[in-house]
């Protein structure tokens, strides 16, 4: 029966990779009919490089069917999205592919005037891919589509993987103060809530119109929504057991990503967790090393191949944290340690 569970998840994740994968080539096929397509600096059709991504995303998905039959979290977070909503997005998304590959091609960093006075100044550009950056309804409505387009239907099992790695470091059973940063707009928050027992959960994010969409997703009172830069927590000290982020780090300068481990460090309570899951770093895997040379030629990433040689484990450990751990599964890389 165990069997039987996981091998329906495998499939049914291996369905989202295959919609996704599709979607990609579509956009690809798009940016090529306009003259907007750039070619990567690596091979496309490097046969083995494909082989090797193609294994890591099954064994990304076993993975994932595995941590649901052992419990660490429950089978509701491979629900997927109604089809109402998927195809709703589908005609805007292909549309801004196309604003996505036509800056890539003539590298343009900064195409909108929305300027939020609170927003740091490192932000106010076409990050990430975002066309208006973080800064717009619009841009938060297609975020997590486009995430899952990036990383092939993938996105979801490479976040809740940081959720095993935490439960296993947490020794209480009483209910949890959980914060979550940089949130974006609650896609990892869906699992985590699902998956922890907290008598309160903050989800945080600098992005006005991401964490209004966050909050949108939730009915829960325990959950809480406060729009804050990671690097300045609005939090007492020692008020938290666990602190949390994903794909936060890899889009901070080098000095922000130090001061929000430091303020993690201020809020978490003695013997709390902090869990991180980021992109992959350099010569982790070495043959994926041209892949995170490609992300931010393609995406416009300004602060990613730092990020990529920044030596966490070590920052962790001179700043006081304690029993670093650190892992990864095929784009993604986690950390916890303990205040
Ligand atoms: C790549 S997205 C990740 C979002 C979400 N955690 C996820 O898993 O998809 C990065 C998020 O970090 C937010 N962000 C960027 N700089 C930030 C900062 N200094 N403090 C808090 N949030 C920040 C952005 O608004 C965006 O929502």
């Amino acid at each position: 029966m165990k069997n039987f569970i996981e091998n329906s998840i495998v499939a049914s994740n291996l369905a989202k990779t295959i919609l996704y994968s599709t979607e990609y080539r579509i956009m690809n096929q798009l940016s090529k009919s306009f003259s907007f397509f750039v070619k990567p600096p690596y091979q496309e059709k490097d046969k083995e490089l494909i082989k090797y991504l193609r294994d890591g995303v099954l064994k990304l998905h076993q993975e994932d069917a595995k941590n649901i039959a052992d419990g660490f979290y429950p089978i509701e977070v491979i629900k997927p999205k109604g089809p109402k909503e998927h195809l709703k997005n589908l005609p805007h998304l292909l549309l801004d592919s196309l604003k996505i590959s036509r800056r890539r091609k003539f590298n343009i960093k900064k195409d909108f005037d929305i300027e939020p006075e609170d927003a740091p100044d490192y932000l106010k550009r076409n990050y990430h891919f975002q066309t208006d950056g973080y800064f717009s309804e619009q841009s938060a409505r297609l975020y997590e589509h486009q995430v899952e387009v990036l990383f092939s239907g993938t996105a979801g099992p490479m976040r809740r993987m940081l959720i095993k790695m935490i439960k296993e470091k947490i020794s209480s059973d009483r209910p949890l103060k959980i914060l979550e940063l940089g949130a974006g707009v609650g896609s990892a928050t869906l699992d985590y809530a699902k998956a922890f027992n907290f008598s309160s959960y903050t989800v945080t994010d600098v992005s006005e119109h991401y964490l209004n969409a966050a909050k949108a997703r939730f009915s829960n009172p325990k959950l809480k929504f406060v729009q804050t830069a990671a690097e300045s927590l609005p939090f007492a000290d020692e008020e938290f057991d666990v602190v949390f982020s994903v794909y936060l780090f890899h889009e901070l300068p080098q000095a922000v990503r130090e001061k929000v481990l430091l303020e993690s460090q201020r809020v978490l309570k003695k013997g709390g967790v902090l869990g991180i899951c980021d992109s992959l770093q350099k010569d982790d895997v070495p043959r994926l090393n041209c892949v995170l040379e490609n992300f931010p030629i393609d995406y416009h990433e300004p602060f990613y191949k730092g990020y990529t040689i920044w030596k966490l484990n070590s920052t962790l450990h001179e700043i006081g944290f304690k029993n670093i751990q650190s892992q990864f599964k095929l784009l993604s890389k986690y950390w916890v340690a303990e205040k």
